[in-house]
Protein backbone atom coordinates (compact mmCIF):
# COMPACT_ATOMS: atom_id res chain seq x y z
CA UNK A 1 0.00 0.00 0.00
CA UNK A 2 1.38 3.27 -1.09
CA UNK A 3 2.22 5.23 2.02
CA UNK A 4 -0.34 8.30 2.43
CA UNK A 5 0.91 9.66 5.40
CA UNK A 6 0.65 13.70 5.86
CA UNK A 7 3.91 15.91 4.37
CA UNK A 8 5.06 18.97 6.25
CA UNK A 9 2.96 21.44 6.03
CA UNK A 10 -0.67 19.45 5.59
CA UNK A 11 -1.70 20.18 8.85
CA UNK A 12 -3.80 22.98 10.17
CA UNK A 13 -2.06 24.48 12.83
CA UNK A 14 -5.37 23.38 15.84
CA UNK A 15 -4.41 20.15 14.46
CA UNK A 16 -1.28 20.00 16.47
CA UNK A 17 -2.23 23.01 18.98
CA UNK A 18 -1.68 21.98 22.67
CA UNK A 19 -4.36 20.65 24.72
CA UNK A 20 -4.61 23.82 26.89
CA UNK A 21 -5.18 25.88 23.20
CA UNK A 22 -8.00 23.82 22.19
CA UNK A 23 -9.55 23.19 25.82
CA UNK A 24 -9.07 27.34 25.62
CA UNK A 25 -10.70 27.50 22.25
CA UNK A 26 -13.85 25.04 23.20
CA UNK A 27 -14.43 26.96 26.50
CA UNK A 28 -14.86 30.15 24.56
CA UNK A 29 -16.75 28.38 21.48
CA UNK A 30 -19.27 26.65 24.03
CA UNK A 31 -20.28 30.11 25.69
CA UNK A 32 -21.08 31.44 22.26
CA UNK A 33 -22.89 28.35 20.96
CA UNK A 34 -25.20 27.86 24.77
CA UNK A 35 -25.72 31.69 24.87
CA UNK A 36 -27.15 31.44 20.71
CA UNK A 37 -28.92 28.49 21.52
CA UNK A 38 -30.89 30.43 24.23
CA UNK A 39 -31.13 33.58 22.98
CA UNK A 40 -32.24 32.66 19.32
CA UNK A 41 -34.16 28.97 19.48
CA UNK A 42 -37.35 29.31 21.86
CA UNK A 43 -37.04 25.19 22.23
CA UNK A 44 -34.05 25.84 23.86
CA UNK A 45 -34.98 28.85 25.70
CA UNK A 46 -37.52 27.18 27.42
CA UNK A 47 -35.32 23.50 27.88
CA UNK A 48 -32.68 25.77 29.72
CA UNK A 49 -35.05 27.59 31.53
CA UNK A 50 -37.38 24.68 32.86
CA UNK A 51 -33.70 22.44 33.54
CA UNK A 52 -33.08 25.95 35.59
CA UNK A 53 -29.47 26.51 33.73
CA UNK A 54 -28.57 29.81 31.81
CA UNK A 55 -25.49 30.31 29.88
CA UNK A 56 -23.73 32.42 31.95
CA UNK A 57 -23.81 29.51 34.38
CA UNK A 58 -21.20 28.12 32.25
CA UNK A 59 -17.70 29.01 33.99
CA UNK A 60 -15.48 25.78 33.03
CA UNK A 61 -15.91 22.81 30.25
CA UNK A 62 -17.24 20.47 33.10
CA UNK A 63 -20.19 22.68 33.51
CA UNK A 64 -21.51 21.39 30.24
CA UNK A 65 -22.84 18.54 32.21
CA UNK A 66 -25.34 21.29 34.09
CA UNK A 67 -27.21 21.70 31.03
CA UNK A 68 -30.36 19.04 29.55
CA UNK A 69 -29.44 16.95 26.55
CA UNK A 70 -31.36 16.78 23.18
CA UNK A 71 -32.47 13.31 22.03
CA UNK A 72 -34.06 12.73 18.51
CA UNK A 73 -37.84 13.09 19.82
CA UNK A 74 -36.99 16.70 20.49
CA UNK A 75 -36.24 17.00 16.61
CA UNK A 76 -39.55 15.00 15.73
CA UNK A 77 -41.55 16.86 18.07
CA UNK A 78 -40.31 20.24 16.19
CA UNK A 79 -40.91 19.08 12.68
CA UNK A 80 -40.04 20.59 10.45
CA UNK A 81 -38.18 23.74 11.36
CA UNK A 82 -38.88 24.31 14.89
CA UNK A 83 -35.09 23.79 16.50
CA UNK A 84 -33.90 26.17 14.01
CA UNK A 85 -32.22 29.10 15.84
CA UNK A 86 -31.65 31.17 12.74
CA UNK A 87 -34.96 33.11 10.52
CA UNK A 88 -35.57 30.04 8.08
CA UNK A 89 -34.55 32.86 4.86
CA UNK A 90 -31.35 32.20 6.04
CA UNK A 91 -30.76 28.38 6.18
CA UNK A 92 -28.96 27.50 2.90
CA UNK A 93 -29.52 23.53 2.75
CA UNK A 94 -32.03 21.17 4.37
CA UNK A 95 -30.86 17.70 5.10
CA UNK A 96 -33.19 15.02 6.73
CA UNK A 97 -32.96 11.24 8.12
CA UNK A 98 -35.44 9.11 6.25
CA UNK A 99 -36.34 7.49 9.82
CA UNK A 100 -37.74 3.89 10.03
CA UNK A 101 -40.74 5.36 11.60
CA UNK A 102 -42.49 8.48 11.56
CA UNK A 103 -41.72 11.47 10.52
CA UNK A 104 -37.93 12.37 9.60
CA UNK A 105 -35.75 14.45 11.69
CA UNK A 106 -35.05 17.43 9.56
CA UNK A 107 -31.69 19.53 10.42
CA UNK A 108 -30.89 22.88 8.63
CA UNK A 109 -27.38 24.76 7.39
CA UNK A 110 -26.57 27.95 7.34
CA UNK A 111 -23.79 29.33 4.78
CA UNK A 112 -21.43 29.59 7.18
CA UNK A 113 -22.32 26.17 8.64
CA UNK A 114 -22.08 24.67 4.94
CA UNK A 115 -18.61 26.12 5.27
CA UNK A 116 -17.88 24.66 8.18
CA UNK A 117 -18.83 21.32 7.32
CA UNK A 118 -16.93 21.59 3.65
CA UNK A 119 -13.92 22.75 5.58
CA UNK A 120 -14.24 19.41 8.22
CA UNK A 121 -15.27 16.85 5.59
CA UNK A 122 -11.72 18.21 3.52
CA UNK A 123 -9.78 17.34 7.08
CA UNK A 124 -11.17 14.33 6.85
CA UNK A 125 -10.23 13.12 3.54
CA UNK A 126 -6.76 14.73 4.08
CA UNK A 127 -6.63 12.73 7.40
CA UNK A 128 -7.01 9.99 4.95
CA UNK A 129 -4.65 10.13 2.70
CA UNK A 130 -6.54 12.49 0.28
CA UNK A 131 -4.84 15.72 -1.44
CA UNK A 132 -5.60 18.22 -3.91
CA UNK A 133 -5.75 17.15 -7.28
CA UNK A 134 -6.98 14.04 -6.31
CA UNK A 135 -9.75 12.15 -8.28
CA UNK A 136 -12.83 11.48 -5.86
CA UNK A 137 -15.38 8.66 -6.23
CA UNK A 138 -18.56 9.59 -4.18
CA UNK A 139 -20.89 6.35 -3.77
CA UNK A 140 -22.39 7.95 -0.56
CA UNK A 141 -26.30 8.69 -1.53
CA UNK A 142 -26.99 11.80 -3.13
CA UNK A 143 -30.29 13.88 -2.01
CA UNK A 144 -31.54 14.03 2.14
CA UNK A 145 -28.89 11.38 3.60
CA UNK A 146 -25.97 13.86 4.38
CA UNK A 147 -23.99 10.94 2.76
CA UNK A 148 -23.21 12.13 -0.81
CA UNK A 149 -23.57 15.66 -0.75
CA UNK A 150 -21.43 16.25 2.71
CA UNK A 151 -18.01 14.06 0.91
CA UNK A 152 -18.83 15.91 -2.03
CA UNK A 153 -18.34 19.49 -0.53
CA UNK A 154 -15.68 18.20 1.29
CA UNK A 155 -13.82 17.09 -1.74
CA UNK A 156 -14.32 20.12 -3.56
CA UNK A 157 -13.16 22.00 -0.86
CA UNK A 158 -9.97 20.06 -1.25
CA UNK A 159 -9.57 20.62 -4.54
CA UNK A 160 -10.31 17.41 -5.93
CA UNK A 161 -11.69 15.92 -9.04
CA UNK A 162 -15.45 15.07 -7.64
CA UNK A 163 -17.60 12.20 -9.58
CA UNK A 164 -21.16 12.32 -7.56
CA UNK A 165 -22.37 8.96 -8.53
CA UNK A 166 -24.24 8.12 -5.66
CA UNK A 167 -25.45 5.05 -4.69
CA UNK A 168 -26.58 2.02 -6.56
CA UNK A 169 -26.24 0.87 -10.23
CA UNK A 170 -23.29 -1.23 -9.07
CA UNK A 171 -22.01 -2.29 -12.32
CA UNK A 172 -21.07 1.35 -13.20
CA UNK A 173 -19.46 2.02 -10.42
CA UNK A 174 -17.02 -0.86 -11.57
CA UNK A 175 -16.91 1.25 -15.16
CA UNK A 176 -16.18 4.47 -13.64
CA UNK A 177 -13.47 3.35 -11.12
CA UNK A 178 -11.86 1.53 -13.83
CA UNK A 179 -12.36 4.34 -16.51
CA UNK A 180 -11.75 7.84 -14.68
CA UNK A 181 -9.49 5.97 -12.32
CA UNK A 182 -10.03 7.92 -8.40
CA UNK A 183 -7.76 7.44 -5.99
CA UNK A 184 -10.65 7.84 -3.08
CA UNK A 185 -13.46 6.57 -2.61
CA UNK A 186 -16.04 7.56 -0.32
CA UNK A 187 -18.95 5.01 0.16
CA UNK A 188 -20.30 2.86 3.31
CA UNK A 189 -18.03 0.08 3.63
CA UNK A 190 -21.20 -2.56 3.26
CA UNK A 191 -21.65 -1.20 -0.24
CA UNK A 192 -17.81 -1.47 -0.82
CA UNK A 193 -18.37 -5.10 -0.19
CA UNK A 194 -20.73 -5.35 -3.13
CA UNK A 195 -18.69 -3.63 -5.43
CA UNK A 196 -15.79 -5.84 -4.71
CA UNK A 197 -18.43 -8.48 -5.68
CA UNK A 198 -18.95 -6.61 -8.96
CA UNK A 199 -15.10 -6.30 -9.61
CA UNK A 200 -14.96 -10.15 -9.70
CA UNK A 201 -18.15 -10.44 -11.29
CA UNK A 202 -16.85 -8.91 -14.58
CA UNK A 203 -13.18 -10.43 -14.27
CA UNK A 204 -11.43 -7.36 -12.86
CA UNK A 205 -8.79 -7.52 -10.23
CA UNK A 206 -9.82 -4.91 -7.78
CA UNK A 207 -6.18 -4.91 -6.59
CA UNK A 208 -5.26 -3.51 -10.02
CA UNK A 209 -7.23 -0.21 -9.53
CA UNK A 210 -6.66 2.70 -8.55
CA UNK A 211 -8.02 3.30 -5.36
CA UNK A 212 -5.51 4.36 -2.99
CA UNK A 213 -7.97 5.07 0.19
CA UNK A 214 -10.96 3.98 0.80
CA UNK A 215 -13.15 6.66 3.80
CA UNK A 216 -15.95 4.52 5.13
CA UNK A 217 -18.74 5.01 7.46
CA UNK A 218 -22.34 5.88 7.58
CA UNK A 219 -22.59 2.40 9.59
CA UNK A 220 -20.42 0.73 11.88
CA UNK A 221 -17.52 -1.97 11.22
CA UNK A 222 -14.55 -3.56 12.18
CA UNK A 223 -11.07 -3.95 12.78
CA UNK A 224 -11.42 -7.66 10.89
CA UNK A 225 -13.30 -5.43 8.03
CA UNK A 226 -10.40 -2.95 7.56
CA UNK A 227 -8.07 -6.29 7.14
CA UNK A 228 -10.72 -7.57 4.27
CA UNK A 229 -11.04 -4.22 2.23
CA UNK A 230 -7.44 -3.32 2.59
CA UNK A 231 -6.45 -6.62 1.62
CA UNK A 232 -8.72 -7.00 -1.44
CA UNK A 233 -8.33 -3.64 -3.14
CA UNK A 234 -4.31 -3.28 -2.11
CA UNK A 235 -5.67 0.37 -0.69
CA UNK A 236 -6.58 1.95 2.60
CA UNK A 237 -9.61 1.44 4.68
CA UNK A 238 -10.43 4.58 6.92
CA UNK A 239 -13.02 5.40 9.20
CA UNK A 240 -15.33 8.69 8.77
CA UNK A 241 -17.98 9.34 11.43
CA UNK A 242 -21.00 11.72 11.19
CA UNK A 243 -24.62 12.44 12.20
CA UNK A 244 -26.77 14.67 10.20
CA UNK A 245 -27.99 15.72 13.68
CA UNK A 246 -24.56 17.34 14.37
CA UNK A 247 -23.57 18.05 10.86
CA UNK A 248 -23.32 15.29 8.65
CA UNK A 249 -19.97 13.18 7.60
CA UNK A 250 -16.50 14.66 8.73
CA UNK A 251 -17.38 14.36 12.66
CA UNK A 252 -14.61 12.86 13.01
CA UNK A 253 -12.14 10.77 11.42
CA UNK A 254 -9.34 8.58 11.16
CA UNK A 255 -5.73 9.41 10.34
CA UNK A 256 -4.44 6.92 7.84
CA UNK A 257 -0.52 7.00 9.32
CA UNK A 258 -1.98 5.36 12.97
CA UNK A 259 -5.69 4.07 12.05
CA UNK A 260 -6.32 4.11 15.84
CA UNK A 261 -9.83 5.58 16.32
CA UNK A 262 -11.21 8.55 15.26
CA UNK A 263 -9.90 11.91 15.69
CA UNK A 264 -13.01 14.31 16.83
CA UNK A 265 -12.64 17.59 15.46
CA UNK A 266 -12.48 19.22 18.71
CA UNK A 267 -12.34 22.91 17.47
CA UNK A 268 -16.13 22.43 16.19
CA UNK A 269 -17.74 19.43 18.24
CA UNK A 270 -17.46 19.05 22.15
CA UNK A 271 -17.66 14.66 23.11
CA UNK A 272 -18.99 13.63 25.92
CA UNK A 273 -19.16 10.50 27.03
CA UNK A 274 -22.39 9.54 29.59
CA UNK A 275 -23.23 6.25 31.46
CA UNK A 276 -26.83 5.28 29.25
CA UNK A 277 -28.44 4.54 32.39
CA UNK A 278 -28.07 7.70 34.60
CA UNK A 279 -26.96 10.12 32.09
CA UNK A 280 -23.80 10.90 34.29
CA UNK A 281 -20.43 11.92 32.32
CA UNK A 282 -17.96 9.27 32.72
CA UNK A 283 -13.89 9.83 32.87
CA UNK A 284 -12.11 9.66 28.90
CA UNK A 285 -11.39 5.97 28.46
CA UNK A 286 -14.27 4.45 30.17
CA UNK A 287 -17.17 2.98 27.82
CA UNK A 288 -20.48 4.41 27.52
CA UNK A 289 -22.76 6.69 25.32
CA UNK A 290 -21.41 9.33 22.82
CA UNK A 291 -23.04 12.84 23.26
CA UNK A 292 -21.71 15.91 20.79
CA UNK A 293 -22.45 20.14 21.65
CA UNK A 294 -21.91 22.12 18.65
CA UNK A 295 -20.06 24.92 19.15
CA UNK A 296 -20.16 26.80 15.83
CA UNK A 297 -22.89 26.25 14.25
CA UNK A 298 -25.83 28.48 13.85
CA UNK A 299 -28.13 27.78 11.77
CA UNK A 300 -29.43 24.11 14.23
CA UNK A 301 -26.97 24.59 17.66
CA UNK A 302 -27.53 21.03 19.42
CA UNK A 303 -26.85 20.94 23.14
CA UNK A 304 -25.73 17.98 24.53
CA UNK A 305 -27.18 15.29 21.78
CA UNK A 306 -27.60 11.94 22.97
CA UNK A 307 -26.23 9.68 19.83
CA UNK A 308 -26.92 6.51 20.84
CA UNK A 309 -23.48 5.03 19.53
CA UNK A 310 -21.39 3.31 22.20
CA UNK A 311 -17.63 3.99 22.34
CA UNK A 312 -15.00 5.69 24.38
CA UNK A 313 -12.72 8.62 24.03
CA UNK A 314 -8.75 8.09 24.17
CA UNK A 315 -6.34 10.75 24.34
CA UNK A 316 -5.00 12.25 20.83
CA UNK A 317 -2.00 10.51 18.48
CA UNK A 318 -1.29 11.79 14.73
CA UNK A 319 -3.28 14.93 15.76
CA UNK A 320 -3.86 17.20 19.18
CA UNK A 321 -7.47 16.34 19.24
CA UNK A 322 -9.11 13.62 20.90
CA UNK A 323 -9.88 9.87 19.12
CA UNK A 324 -12.90 7.94 20.26
CA UNK A 325 -12.62 4.42 18.93
CA UNK A 326 -14.39 2.81 16.79
CA UNK A 327 -18.36 2.07 17.23
CA UNK A 328 -19.20 -1.18 18.80
CA UNK A 329 -22.48 -0.29 17.73
CA UNK A 330 -25.69 1.82 18.02
CA UNK A 331 -27.56 0.95 21.94
CA UNK A 332 -30.85 0.25 19.34
CA UNK A 333 -29.25 -2.41 17.68
CA UNK A 334 -27.87 -4.20 20.74
CA UNK A 335 -29.36 -7.79 21.11
CA UNK A 336 -30.09 -9.47 24.37
CA UNK A 337 -29.67 -13.15 24.46
CA UNK A 338 -30.34 -15.01 27.28
CA UNK A 339 -28.93 -11.89 29.28
CA UNK A 340 -25.59 -11.38 26.60
CA UNK A 341 -25.67 -8.51 24.87
CA UNK A 342 -24.62 -8.79 21.20
CA UNK A 343 -23.85 -6.08 18.78
CA UNK A 344 -23.52 -6.88 14.89
CA UNK A 345 -20.20 -5.74 14.67
CA UNK A 346 -19.17 -8.86 17.15
CA UNK A 347 -20.91 -11.65 14.71
CA UNK A 348 -19.01 -9.57 11.94
CA UNK A 349 -15.64 -10.24 13.26
CA UNK A 350 -16.59 -13.91 13.27
CA UNK A 351 -17.88 -14.37 10.37
CA UNK A 352 -14.14 -12.99 8.55
CA UNK A 353 -12.63 -15.34 10.97
CA UNK A 354 -14.29 -18.39 8.55
CA UNK A 355 -12.04 -18.51 5.43
CA UNK A 356 -15.90 -20.37 3.73
CA UNK A 357 -17.68 -17.59 4.49
CA UNK A 358 -17.94 -14.08 2.59
CA UNK A 359 -18.33 -11.06 4.21
CA UNK A 360 -21.70 -10.25 3.35
CA UNK A 361 -24.59 -10.84 6.43
CA UNK A 362 -27.68 -10.06 8.60
CA UNK A 363 -29.15 -11.11 11.96
CA UNK A 364 -32.89 -12.48 12.15
CA UNK A 365 -34.17 -12.26 15.47
CA UNK A 366 -37.20 -15.27 16.11
CA UNK A 367 -38.87 -16.06 19.28
CA UNK A 368 -38.93 -20.23 19.98
CA UNK A 369 -41.30 -20.38 22.56
CA UNK A 370 -40.35 -18.02 25.48
CA UNK A 371 -36.81 -17.86 24.14
CA UNK A 372 -35.43 -15.52 22.03
CA UNK A 373 -33.17 -16.75 18.98
CA UNK A 374 -30.81 -15.35 16.65
CA UNK A 375 -30.23 -16.46 13.33
CA UNK A 376 -27.43 -15.49 11.32
CA UNK A 377 -27.56 -15.32 8.05
CA UNK A 378 -24.36 -15.65 6.08
CA UNK A 379 -23.19 -16.54 2.68
CA UNK A 380 -20.54 -19.26 1.03
CA UNK A 381 -17.19 -18.16 -0.99
CA UNK A 382 -17.27 -19.92 -4.48
CA UNK A 383 -14.42 -21.81 -2.98
CA UNK A 384 -16.66 -23.47 -0.19
CA UNK A 385 -19.99 -23.51 -1.67
CA UNK A 386 -20.76 -27.69 -1.89
CA UNK A 387 -22.94 -28.29 0.94
CA UNK A 388 -20.24 -30.54 2.80
CA UNK A 389 -18.16 -27.42 3.27
CA UNK A 390 -21.16 -24.75 3.63
CA UNK A 391 -22.05 -27.42 6.84
CA UNK A 392 -18.35 -27.20 8.18
CA UNK A 393 -18.69 -23.15 7.75
CA UNK A 394 -21.74 -23.11 9.99
CA UNK A 395 -20.41 -25.46 12.37
CA UNK A 396 -17.13 -23.42 12.73
CA UNK A 397 -19.39 -19.90 12.54
CA UNK A 398 -21.49 -21.15 15.48
CA UNK A 399 -18.33 -22.03 17.44
CA UNK A 400 -16.56 -18.62 16.89
CA UNK A 401 -20.03 -16.83 18.16
CA UNK A 402 -20.53 -19.89 21.14
CA UNK A 403 -16.83 -19.39 22.62
CA UNK A 404 -15.92 -15.35 22.00
CA UNK A 405 -19.83 -14.00 21.89
CA UNK A 406 -21.19 -16.49 24.64
CA UNK A 407 -23.86 -17.11 22.84
CA UNK A 408 -26.03 -20.19 20.90
CA UNK A 409 -26.73 -19.11 17.37
CA UNK A 410 -28.27 -20.87 14.01
CA UNK A 411 -26.45 -20.33 11.25
CA UNK A 412 -27.63 -20.59 7.46
CA UNK A 413 -25.09 -20.44 5.16
CA UNK A 414 -27.05 -19.36 1.83
CA UNK A 415 -24.79 -19.95 -1.37
CA UNK A 416 -22.47 -17.54 -3.09
CA UNK A 417 -24.76 -14.48 -3.58
CA UNK A 418 -27.97 -15.72 -1.15
CA UNK A 419 -27.27 -13.33 1.82
CA UNK A 420 -28.88 -9.47 1.28
CA UNK A 421 -26.48 -6.73 -0.32
CA UNK A 422 -26.00 -3.30 0.99
CA UNK A 423 -26.80 -0.19 -1.53
CA UNK A 424 -26.16 2.39 1.36
CA UNK A 425 -26.37 1.51 5.14
CA UNK A 426 -26.64 -2.14 5.77
CA UNK A 427 -29.67 -3.40 7.24
CA UNK A 428 -27.50 -5.92 10.10
CA UNK A 429 -30.88 -6.88 12.16
CA UNK A 430 -34.39 -7.82 11.07
CA UNK A 431 -36.58 -8.37 13.77
CA UNK A 432 -39.07 -11.31 13.18
CA UNK A 433 -40.37 -11.75 16.81
CA UNK A 434 -44.31 -11.51 17.54
CA UNK A 435 -44.90 -8.41 18.85
CA UNK A 436 -46.36 -8.99 22.24
O1 LIG B 1 -24.61 8.48 8.45
C1 LIG B 1 -23.51 10.60 8.21
C2 LIG B 1 -22.39 9.96 7.51
C3 LIG B 1 -22.42 9.81 6.15
C4 LIG B 1 -21.28 9.53 8.22
C5 LIG B 1 -21.35 9.22 5.49
C6 LIG B 1 -20.19 8.96 7.59
C7 LIG B 1 -20.23 8.81 6.22
P1 LIG B 1 -27.01 9.73 9.74
O2 LIG B 1 -27.74 9.13 8.59
O3 LIG B 1 -27.66 10.82 10.51
O4 LIG B 1 -25.65 10.35 9.26
O5 LIG B 1 -26.63 8.55 10.72
C8 LIG B 1 -25.83 8.77 11.83
O6 LIG B 1 -24.84 6.56 11.64
O7 LIG B 1 -25.28 8.04 14.84
C9 LIG B 1 -24.05 6.20 13.81
O8 LIG B 1 -24.96 5.34 14.46
C10 LIG B 1 -23.90 5.78 12.37
N1 LIG B 1 -22.54 6.05 11.89
C11 LIG B 1 -22.12 7.07 11.14
N2 LIG B 1 -20.79 6.96 10.89
C12 LIG B 1 -20.38 5.83 11.53
C13 LIG B 1 -19.13 5.17 11.67
C14 LIG B 1 -24.62 9.68 8.62
N3 LIG B 1 -18.02 5.59 11.10
C15 LIG B 1 -25.53 7.45 12.52
N4 LIG B 1 -19.11 4.04 12.44
C16 LIG B 1 -24.60 7.61 13.69
C17 LIG B 1 -20.22 3.58 13.04
C18 LIG B 1 -21.50 5.27 12.18
N5 LIG B 1 -21.41 4.14 12.91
Amino acid sequence: MEDLSPRPGDLEPIETASRDEISALQLERLKWSLNHAYANSPFYRKKFDDHGVHPDDLKTLADLAKFPFTVKTDLRDNYPFGMFAVPREQIMRIHASSGTTGKPTVVGYTRNDIEMWADMGARSIRASGGRAGDIVHVAYGYGLFTGGLGAHYAAEKLGCTVVPVSGGMTERQVTLITDFKPRVIMVTPSYMLSILDEFHRQGIDPRDSSLAAGIFGAEPWTNAMRGEIEEAFDMHAVDIYGLSEVMGPGVANECVETKDGLHIWEDHFYPEIINPETGDPVADGEMGELVFTTLTKEGLPIIRYRTRDLTRLLPGTARSMRRMEKITGRSDDMMILRGVNVFPTQIEEQILKCAGLAPHFQVELTRDGRMDQMIVHCEATNAAAGEEARRASARELAHHIKSVVGVSTRITVHSPGGAPRSEGKARRVVDNRPKS
